[in-house]
């Protein structure tokens, strides 16, 4: 029987790439949506179906349902939708810059998107026989894990996205009993978002795109309902909330 996946933010750079592995893997069709251009190469990869989402447009999720509605299931939605510099404000280094428009802009972007894709496909991932819903997070919306501070709107927004998952993951547990709901951790990929931070990081600590996307699948692939309401790292460890 055919997966169903959708990747929301698929021309992003992890996303594109996880598109574009899941698409190679037998028996998955692939739903993407991007903000405004396609990722170059899409043409060449068939079995990804592509819709425009901007997910700070509340009246597009209604939208993208009814664009979908022929599909009867969806067994996996990963959003892969993220912000770090916004409005070509770079993050926060002291509360001196903290502004709020940017802080808004985060929770837009990293946060809310989150809660109204599982409010609009609850009824696609119902139908499935064990959905799974993810969202890319950060281990720096880790509140355990934060030894260094900074990055004022990124961090709260993807601590409030982790608490959006875990209450998603409490609902959809009751209502979905073989459901799994998680927060994944990349680990730094060379990506736009990344690029003007990556001075700092060693060569072997920053990930290709494809790498990354080889992991998160792995992991993601390794799921059950045993994993509900974890937050996971590319290489399956435990995060502390
Ligand atoms: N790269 C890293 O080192 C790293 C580390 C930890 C966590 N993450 C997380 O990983 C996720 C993916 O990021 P990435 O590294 O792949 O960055 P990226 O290449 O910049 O991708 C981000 C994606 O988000 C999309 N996006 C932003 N605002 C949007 C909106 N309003 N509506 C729809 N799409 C929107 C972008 O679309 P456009 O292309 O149209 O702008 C792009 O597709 C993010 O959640 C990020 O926080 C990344």
């Amino acid at each position: 029987m055919t997966t169903n996946v959708l990747i929301v933010g698929g021309s992003g750079g992890i996303g594109w790439a996880m598109c574009r592995q899941l698409a190679q893997l037998p028996e998955i069709q692939v739903f993407a949506t991007y903000r405004s251009t396609l990722p170059r190469g899409s043409e060449d990869y068939e079995r990804i179906s592509w819709f425009q989402l901007d997910v700070m447009e509340q009246a597009h999720y209604p939208m993208l349902v009814e664009r979908l509605s022929e599909v009867v299931h969806l067994d996996w939605l990963i959003n892969c939708v993220g912000a770090l510099s916004i409005n070509e404000r770079m993050p926060e280094k002291s509360l001196k810059s903290v502004d709020s428009e940017q802080f808004i802009d985060a929770i837009r972007i990293n946060t809310l998107p989150t809660l109204l894709l599982a409010q609009h496909f609850q009824p696609f991932l119902r139908k499935a026989h064990s959905p799974l819903f993810a969202t890319i997070s950060a281990r720096v919306g880790s509140i355990t894990d934060n030894g260094l501070g900074g990055w004022y709107s990124y961090r709260c927004s993807k601590a409030a996205l982790n608490m959006a998952l875990k209450n998603i993951s409490i609902e959809w547990g009751r209502l979905m009993p073989r459901s799994c709901t998680v927060a994944l951790h990349p680990g730094t990929t060379d990506t736009s978002l990344s690029k003007p931070f990556q001075a700092r990081v060693p060569e072997h600590k920053l990930f290709s795109t494809d790498k990354t996307a080889r992991l998160l699948i792995k992991v993601l692939q390794s799921l059950d309902r045993s994993n509900n309401g974890q937050f996971l790292a590319y290489d399956g460890s435990l995060i502390e909330w």
